[in-house]
């Protein structure tokens, strides 16, 4: 107990780093890196003052992730984030997996995961590959100069959601529009807000449409279990805000990296059937998801330190994934290596469950890009991309990029 009392007196409480340095827009904060060198589990001073930790070290991070004795339900946990709002976080709303424990979680859990079938994303994959070359060449029409972002990796994962839950052709205009705004830096608050509603009540009258006239599709399957509309709705709502921001920007920030490192991108053009292997290391360089929380539910001795009830631990994902102990040379992105095990999307039983159908987007979409437009380029001087600093999901708010003759 004295050596622990020890320990965590080492140095004073930190406050979560955020900033990145300059130069390097795919490193985690410098500061990760100190803290994870001195010891895994850091005391962190909360921005509504509480006291709780920070995880860094990869074995913290991913035993967290995996143990009961940590909670994720989000009026238990304290925000990592400036917000301006004190104490707990609200509860989860209806739909809402990633705030819920066993075995509240279990249930809704478990009639999705029974959705997300292997046949069902084998028949996605083959919309991934269409709905991408029409992407390509909508750009192709518009180019040569354009935003990535708003041109390649939005759509694709808002088109693959509406494939998902089966929003019919007619609707999805209207859906993407509502999804666009809810994720444009420039939109009000008030505009994000009637989007957010509007959205809702697509997703109302679609479960109405899918009791009444069932498809194909994983919104149909989940009316015969014995979901509530409201929680329908709200498990579509939740999807969409899952798998939209995080593909969307694993896509851009993704392209954006490649275009930084030629020898990996050269790499990958000169054999794509790299495209799944890179894409893992994508995933844990980039760890765009890079701060999860849980509150401890009893007092929990680990890595020599002692979390006591109640004390919420900030798990950096992005220090984890860049853990020398776990992953030799990490902050080098490296196409070529065999990464397994990474944390970017999670682990234990919130892991996500989109990440098939993240995957196969990534696989497609990567190769397919860099193929339409071998001579794809910044159409802006790297340091003028704008960075997604400080949000909940990393990434760039554009990327300006070009093709043809230089
Ligand atoms: C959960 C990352 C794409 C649906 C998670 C978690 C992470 C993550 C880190 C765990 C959250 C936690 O522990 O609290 C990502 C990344 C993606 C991606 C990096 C893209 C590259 C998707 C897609 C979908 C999706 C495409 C659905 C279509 C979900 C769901 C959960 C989840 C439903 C909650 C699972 C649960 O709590 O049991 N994701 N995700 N994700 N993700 Fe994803």
């Amino acid at each position: 107990k004295e050596r622990q009392e020890a320990a965590s007196s080492l140095s004073a409480p930190v406050k979560l780093p955020t900033a990145r340095s300059a130069g390097c827009p795919f490193d985690p904060p410098a500061e990760l890196a100190e803290l994870r060198a001195q010891r895994p589990l850091t005391r962190m001073r909360y921005p509504d003052g509480h006291l709780g930790w920070l995880a860094t070290g990869y074995s913290a991070v991913r035993a967290i992730h995996a143990d009961p004795r940590f909670s994720s339900r989000y009026e238990l946990l304290h925000n990592p984030f400036e917000s301006g709002h004190t104490g707990a976080l609200p509860p989860a709303p209806v739909g809402d997996l990633t705030g819920l424990d066993a075995p509240e979680h279990t249930r809704y859990r478990r009639l999705l995961m029974g959705k997300f079938t292997v046949r069902r994303m084998r028949g996605l994959t083959a919309r991934v590959e269409e709905i991408t070359a029409e992407q390509l060449d909508a750009m192709e029409r518009r180019g040569p100069t354009l935003d990535l972002v708003e041109a390649y990796a939005q759509p694709l994962p808002a088109l693959m959601i509406c494939e998902l839950l089966g929003v019919p052709s007619a609707d999805r205009e209207v859906f993407q529009r509502h999804t666009a705004t809810i994720m444009t830096r420039s939109a009000t608050q008030d505009e994000v807000f009637a989007a957010m509603t509007a959205l809702q009540e697509t997703l109302a009258a679609l479960v109405t449409a899918k009791r009444a006239k069932p498809t194909d599709d994983l919104l149909s399957d989940l009316t015969t279990t014995d979901l509530t509309d409201e929680e329908l709705a709200g498990i579509g709502v939740f999807l969409l805000a899952a798998g939209l921001d995080t593909t969307a920007n694993m896509l851009a920030l993704g392209a954006f990296a490649l275009l930084s490192h030629p020898d990996q991108l050269a790499a990958l053009r000169a054999d794509p059937g790299l495209a799944p292997q890179a894409v893992e290391e994508l995933l844990r360089y980039l760890s765009i998801a890079h701060t999860g929380a849980r509150s401890a539910l009893e007092d929990v001795e680990l890595e020599g330190q002692l979390i006591k009830k109640g004390e919420t631990v900030t798990l950096s994902i992005e220090a984890a994934d860049r853990d020398p102990e776990r992953f030799p040379d990490p902050d080098t992105l490296d196409l070529h290596r065999k990464v397994t095990g990474h944390l970017a999307f999670g682990h234990g039983i919130h892991q996500c469950l989109g990440q098939q159908l993240a995957r196969v987007e990534m696989q497609v979409a990567f190769p397919a890009l860099f193929t339409r437009f071998p001579t794809l380029r910044l159409a802006v001087p790297p340091e003028d991309v704008p960075l997604r600093d400080g949000m909940n999901i990393y990434g760039v708010h554009r990327l300006p990029v070009t093709w043809g003759e230089v």
